[in-house]
C-alpha cells in the first residue's frame, strides 16, 4: 500500500516507516521538519536499503496534502504529526490547537477531496487523566489535564463525529503509553530539542555525560518504590501495532480504538535500575518535588489490541534500554553529530 505518514520524520513516525518498507509498503513522509531533522531520511534508506518518498510540507496545507495524496496514489494516511510537549502546551495552548486539532481537520478535509478513507491517528494514554485504577481499558473515561492532552481529546471526539456521519471510512484511534528505545541498528532514535522532558532520553542523557543528574519527581506515590510507574513500551512495538491496525481495521469500516501498551508498570527508579545495567554507566539522580499534573500510576490493558489486531508487544525493557544505549552512545548529541 502507499501510505501517507504525516510527521513521518519524528521518533515514532521514522521507526514506523521502518516497519512499513520492510512490510512491503510505500510510507509517502509528509512533515514540515518542525521538530525533526532531514537526517532521518538517509537514516532510514541506511536500514531499509529504500530510501523514503519525502514531500516537506505543513499538514494545515490543504492543497500540498491533495496534491501529495493524489500524486503518489495514497491508500490510508497514518497521522503522527503535531505537537506533544505538554509543559509547552500550558504556555502556548493557540500553537497545540492550530496544529494538532486544526491540522487534522484540514487533513481530514484533504483527504475527503482526495478520496482516501482510511486513517489512523497516534493519540495517547493522556486521554484517560488521572485513572480511577489501573490497568486502563479503551472504555475508561476520557479527560484531559493540560492543553495537549485536550488537544489529543478534541480530535478523537471530531474523528468520533465525523466517522459516524461517514459510515465508509475507517478510522483509528491508537493510544500509546510510554513510547522508548530506539532501533537496533542504532542508527535512529530519539532526539528531543533542549532539556528533555521525558525520563527515557534524560536518562540516557545523564549515561552519556551530557548532563550531571536526573531528577526524580517525587518518591512519596502510592507505589511499591513511591515512584511513578508507569507502561514503557519499545518504539519498533508500537510501529508494529500500525501495521497492525492497517492490516487487520485499515480497510474495515468503523471507528476503532485500541490501547498500545505492554501491559506492565516500572517506576522511575526501576527504569533507571535497567538503563545502568544496560549501558554499564551509572546515573545518579537525587529526588524532587512531584512534577504538577503528573499522575502516580498507568499502564495498559492491551488484550483488545492483541485479540482483534492479533499485535503484542514483545520486545523487553533490557530491549528498550539496550536500544536506547546503542543511539544514544553513537549519537551523543543526535542527529546532530550526523
Ligand atoms: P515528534 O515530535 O518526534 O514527531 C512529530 C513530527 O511531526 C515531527 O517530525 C514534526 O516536524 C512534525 N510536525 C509537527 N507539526 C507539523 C505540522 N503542522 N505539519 C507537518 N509536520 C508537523 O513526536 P513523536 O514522539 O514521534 O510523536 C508522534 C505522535 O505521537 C504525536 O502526534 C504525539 O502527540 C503522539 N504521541 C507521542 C507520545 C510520545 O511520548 N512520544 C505518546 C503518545 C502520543
Ligand atoms: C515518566 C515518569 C515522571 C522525567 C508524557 C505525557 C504523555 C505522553 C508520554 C504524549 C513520571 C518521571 C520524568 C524526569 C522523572 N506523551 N520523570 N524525571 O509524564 O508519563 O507522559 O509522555 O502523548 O501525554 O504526559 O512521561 O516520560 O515525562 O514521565 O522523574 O526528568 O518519569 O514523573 O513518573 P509521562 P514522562
Amino acid at each position: 500500500m502507499n501510505i501517507l505518514v504525516t510527521g513521518g520524520m519524528g521518533y515514532i513516525g521514522s521507526h514506523t516507516c521502518i516497519q512499513l518498507i520492510e512490510a512491503g509498503h510505500t510510507p509517502i513522509i509528509f512533515d514540515n521538519l518542525y521538530n525533526s531533522n532531514a537526517k532521518v531520511l538517509d537514516r532510514i534508506q541506511q536500514v531499509t536499503g529504500t530510501a523514503p518518498q519525502f514531500v516537506k510540507g505543513d499538514i494545515r496545507d490543504k492543497d500540498a496534502l491533495v496534491k501529495a495524496m493524489t500524486e503518489h496514489k495514497v491508500d490510508s494516511v497514518i497521522h503522527f504529526a503535531g505537537l506533544k510537549a505538554v509543559g509547552e502546551s500550558v504556555e502556548k495552548p493557540l500553537e497545540y490547537y492550530d496544529n494538532n486539532v486544526n491540522g487534522t481537520l484540514v487533513l481530514v478535509d484533504a483527504m475527503r477531496a482526495s478520496d482516501v478513507h482510511s486513517l489512523v491517528f497516534s493519540s495517547s494514554a493522556t486521554v484517560y487523566g488521572d485513572p480511577a485504577s489501573v490497568p486502563i481499558t479503551e472504555d475508561f473515561p476520557t479527560s484531559a489535564t493540560n492543553p495537549y492532552g485536550r488537544s489529543k481529546l478534541m480530535v478523537e471526539e471530531c474523528l468520533t463525529d465525523f466517522q459516524k456521519a461517514n459510515p465508509d471510512w475507517s478510522i483509528t484511534l491508537l493510544r500509546y503509553f510510554n513510547p522508548v528505545g530506539s532501533h537496533q541498528s542504532g542508527l535512529l532514535g530519539e532526539d528531543p530539542n533542549g532539556i528533555p522532558n521525558n525520563l527515557m532520553p534524560f536518562i540516557s542523557q545523564v549515561a552519556v555525560g551530557r548532563r550531571e543528574a536526573l531528577s526524580v519527581f517525587g518518591n512519596d506515590y502510592n507505589t511499591p518504590d513511591g515512584t511513578g510507574v508507569r507502561d514503557y513500551i519499545h518504539v519498533l512495538d508500537l510501529a508494529d501495532g500500525h501495521l497492525s491496525a492497517l492490516d487487520k481495521v485499515g480497510s474495515t469500516p468503523g471507528l476503532h480504538v485500541y490501547n498500545l501498551g505492554t501491559g506492565n508498570g516500572s517506576s522511575v527508579l526501576d527504569m533507571v535500575k535497567a538503563f545502568e545495567q544496560a549501558s554499564g554507566k551509572s546515573v545518579p539522580y537525587t529526588i524532587v518535588e512531584r512534577r504538577a499534573g503528573d499522575i502516580a500510576e498507568c499502564w495498559a490493558d492491551p488484550k483488545k489490541a492483541t485479540k482483534e489486531l492479533e499485535w503484542t508487544a514483545t520486545r523487553t525493557l533490557q530491549d528498550m534500554t539496550e536500544d536506547t544505549w546503542r543511539w544514544q552512545s553513537q549519537n551523543p548529541n543526535g542527529y546532530s553529530d550526523a
